[in-house]
């Protein structure tokens, strides 16, 4: 049996970047050989096995059949006689089709060092078309990658798969793994130039589609995602979000940033009652620090600097709190809400 290191560990060392996940391909080798020398069978769809000491991932050479739509139907044929060559045919970038022995020897027959060096994002093969997973890996990779191109054959091949549909059939679980690591990418705003490229949009862009999109650099995935859904509609962010499978705690915080991060910006020139409904809403007056996240992302997205309003509510919950109320029920509510406003009012006029 041989076995090779393959997919992005080989990519990512190529680029000098850290590799996270190490794959391997066996060849030549049945699940009875695997299983004798330790290894431990996971892969429910096809064979992938655990080594027994470092738990990394060896899955025996493969190819697959399109059978079904979806990203996952396929039906994969795996016997000892598959080649390495032949697995490396089934994968999606040829960047991504590179093979290494453990002598270190690259084993790369669709030039994918090439397009390494040339900046190109491109298909291996036309069986790419079979996994509509790929156009938003593509797009993915694009934001990872910046200077990375995708090439025109494959461009085509995405705009023809979602003139077809294709992006229809996939799980919102996999497009918000896919947006996710984009958000988190050296350039995000390329997982959406790429998607308008390929005019990828439906079904689970559409809000999205022809939104504003300010630049993303130097923030936090919550702050990019918001800072793309900030001029959206509240029913489009909760629809998208929906459908994506965005998880809750990004979906509250664009909420939070469309609802209340005008009210917070411009907190001086505002009526107090607002600003404080504002601050409550945002759970400012049961802990001021909750403002933090909303006030980061309001520096990092329009450089203001709102150090001085964290300072008002800070005081003014000590304040409300060590202050007696000779009101009860609805009536303290009330009394409360007017003594916030006011301490507000007060932190208003102080420059
Ligand atoms: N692959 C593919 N088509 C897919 C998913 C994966 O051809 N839809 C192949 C690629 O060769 C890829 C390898 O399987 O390199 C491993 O996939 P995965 O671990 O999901 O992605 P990586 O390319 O390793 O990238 P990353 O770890 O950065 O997500």
């Amino acid at each position: 049996m041989q076995i090779y290191l393959v997919g992005g560990a080989v990519r990512d060392r190529l680029l000098g970047k850290p590799v996270k996940d190490r794959d391997w391909v066996v060849i030549g080798a049945t699940e009875a050989d695997m299983t004798s020398q330790g290894y431990q069978r996971v892969g429910a769809d096809f064979p992938v096995f655990l080594h027994p000491e470092t738990r990394e991932e060896y899955a025996l050479a493969r190819t697959e059949r399109k059978t079904a739509a979806g990203h996952k139907g396929f039906v994969t044929h795996f016997s000892p006689d598959v080649t390495l060559e032949e697995d490396l045919a089934r994968r999606d970038l040829t960047i991504n089709a590179i093979a290494q022995a453990s002598d270190g020897e690259l084993v790369d027959p669709f030039h994918g060092v090439r397009d390494l060096e040339a900046k190109q994002l491109r298909a291996v093969t036309e069986a790419f078309r079979e996994d509509p997973l790929r156009i938003l890996r593509v797009a993915r990779f694009a934001a990872q990658l910046p200077g990375f191109q995708v090439e025109e054959h494959t461009l085509d091949m995405m705009i023809d798969m979602c003139a077809h549909g294709a992006m229809d059939e996939l799980p919102g679980e996999r497009v918000w793994q896919e947006l996710h690591k984009a958000l988190q990418a050296p350039a995000p705003e390329r997982f959406f130039q790429v998607l308008d490229a390929a005019n990828a949009w439906s079904p689970f862009f559409v809000e999205l589609r022809g939104a504003e999109r300010p630049p993303l650099g130097g923030a936090t995935a919550e702050n990019r995602l918001a800072a793309c859904l900030a001029s959206l509609a509240v029913e489009d962010i909760r629809a998208f979000c929906h459908r994506a499978k965005v998880p809750n705690a990004f979906r509250d915080f664009a909420l939070m940033v469309v609802r209340y991060g005008d009210t917070l910006r411009r907190w001086r020139e505002v009526d107090a009652l607002e600003l404080a409904g504002a601050v409550s809403a945002c759970r400012g007056y049961h802990d001021a620090d909750n403002l933090r996240p909303l006030l980061a992302y309001l520096r990092w997205r329009f450089e203001c600097e709102l150090s001085d309003l964290l300072a008002a509510v800070a005081r003014s919950n000590v304040e409300v709190h060590a202050r007696q109320f000779s009101e009860t029920g609805p009536a303290l509510g009330a009394a409360l809400v007017r003594a916030r406003a006011q301490l507000l009012r007060d932190a208003q006029r102080l420059q």
